[in-house]
């Protein structure tokens, strides 16, 4: 019997091998044991509370999932060639441990409502967990900003578009950019998580029962805010699957982004910033070599991610209703990318809390005198130039200076529209703090940006906290 799949009554011969192999889903849905078992024990107090078993009975299957529990805990459980996946393993065990009993578990459910069931609630759990982690990066980001000072002594770096040097900013304006999108993130986990606190236990294989369950009980028992509202949807419903792969693909995207900053910044070409030791790898044949590979890995495990996502879609896309074996493709990407995710954002936290930033370094490239051309464009205007004109005015210098070689200071000063009043504009540290609009880069408009950004983090802090899902 315990060599032969649940199953098998229908069947005369055996599963053939390569069936057994092809369709098993054991060794990757193995980690959903504990849904399982909550999802089980749900089940039987609604069978005990719908008197389809009774109260002993009930309890003594519940004491049998809570032995499978310890065994599973403590590596304990023995699995056997015929489990095909964790729920099978898991009801074959309770059988043996509570007999005939036992063998009521399954009774009004299918695993069809059953591994939904259970992936909804390691989703809550898990998610959860990617936001929270995803929040402590943004932690570390906002603290380095702090560090590096939102006022006018704050440390700034050239801002870029295109890749060239544009104007200078705040480098806490640039961590904080980071953290917006992050938070942006979290926001978005925490909204795939409430859509997808939906119980789909009773639905059955696809039709509900003839027994008289309550999916109410059931979903209140299981902490689901609320139950599914039609039984061949719940069943074959994967979007939290794909929300949840799109959440966690941009939060791939944007640590790519982030991740490849680390890796020019620590260039000796920009030389920006120094990762500490512990957070940088060596090469093997070159001994001068110190890597950003966690930076690299991060932009490049952002392609699995996205991967991860358009797998599953195209699983998806021409699936018929209800469920279908197809289905039991959600697992892996969905692991994987949670794994990933978050051995990601764990590393990239650790690499960024303990880089030194050079600040002499930063500040030097952003002196450029040339990163200073809007400001002498912007003078003009407030002179009553009309912009497209101051424009074109100081593009002529910056094109002098750079073909004649001479500092763009010395033109402006000798300019009769501009003249010496204007070249304090070009002079180090000047810049960055004219930029006063609202979200703007400089320290006017930072120390506002400051209060924001930590009033909004503790907002998501409290949010991933109501959440409630311990992990
Ligand atoms: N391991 C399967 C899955 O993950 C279980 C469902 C199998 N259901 C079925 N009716 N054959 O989807």
């Amino acid at each position: 019997m315990t060599d032969q799949p649940l199953w098998h009554g229908r069947f005369e011969a055996s599963p053939a091998e390569s069936l057994l192999k092809f369709t098993e889903s054991l060794s990757f849905d193995k980690q959903l044991w504990r849904d399982d078992i909550v999802g089980s024990i749900a089940h039987v107090r609604g069978l005990a509370q719908a008197e389809i078993i009774t109260l002993a009975e009930s309890e003594k299957i519940i004491l049998a999932l809570n032995t499978v529990a310890t065994e599973m805990s403590s590596g304990k459980f023995e699995f056997v060639a015929s489990d095909e996946d964790i729920h099978t393993a898991i009801e074959r065990r309770v059988t043996q441990i509570a007999g005939d009993t036992g063998a009521k578990l399954h009774t009004g459910r299918s695993r069809n409502d059953q591994v939904a069931t259970a992936l909804r609630l390691w989703c809550k759990r898990e998610l959860a967990h990617v936001a929270k982690l995803t929040l402590d990066l943004c932690d570390v980001l906002s603290t380095r900003a702090a560090e590096s000072g939102w006022g006018a002594d704050g440390v700034y770096l050239p801002g870029y578009t295109h890749m060239q040097r544009a104007q200078p900013v705040l480098l806490a304006h640039h961590f904080a950019a980071h953290v917006w999108a992050m938070m942006r993130d979290v926001d978005r986990l925490t909204q795939t998580i409430e859509r997808l606190d939906v119980s789909p236990l009773g639905a059955g294989a696809l039709a509900g029962s003839s027994l008289p369950l309550d999916a109410d009980f059931v979903a209140r028992e299981l902490g689901f805010s609320r139950r599914f509202n039609n039984s061949l949807d719940a069943v074959s419903d994967r979007d939290f699957v794909a929300e949840a792969l799109f959440d966690i693909a941009l939060i791939g995207v944007h640590l790519s982004r982030l991740g490849e900053e680390w890796v020019l910044w620590t260039t000796q070409e920009f030389g920006f910033a120094i990762l500490d030791d512990a957070y940088s790898t060596g090469s093997s044949m070159l001994p001068q070599k110190k890597n950003a590979d966690i930076a690299e890995l991060a932009r490049g495990k952002s392609g699995r991610l996205i991967g991860n996502l358009t797998g599953l879609l195209a699983t998806l896309k021409a699936m018929p209703l209800s469920y279908n074996r197809d289905l039991q493709e959600d697992k892996e990407p969905l692991f994987d990318s949670v794994n990933q995710v978050s051995l990601a954002l764990q590393a990239l936290a650790g690499m960024i809390a303990t880089a030194k930033i050079n600040a002499p370094a930063m500040k030097s490239a952003a002196d450029s005198e040339l990163l200073g051309a809007t400001d002498l464009a912007e003078w003009l205007v407030a002179r009553g130039m009309p912009f497209r004109e101051a424009h074109a005015h100081v593009g002529a210098l910056v094109s002098k200076s750079i073909r004649d070689s001479v500092k763009l200071s010395q033109l402006v000063a000798a300019d009769k529209k501009l003249g010496p009043d204007a070249v304090s504009l070009l002079n180090p540290g000047v810049g960055v703090a004219r930029r006063i609009t609202k979200g703007g880069s400089g320290p006017v408009p930072g120390v506002a940006q400051s209060a924001e950004l930590s009033a909004a983090l503790t907002v998501m802090r409290t949010r991933i906290a109501a959440l409630n899902n311990t992990r």
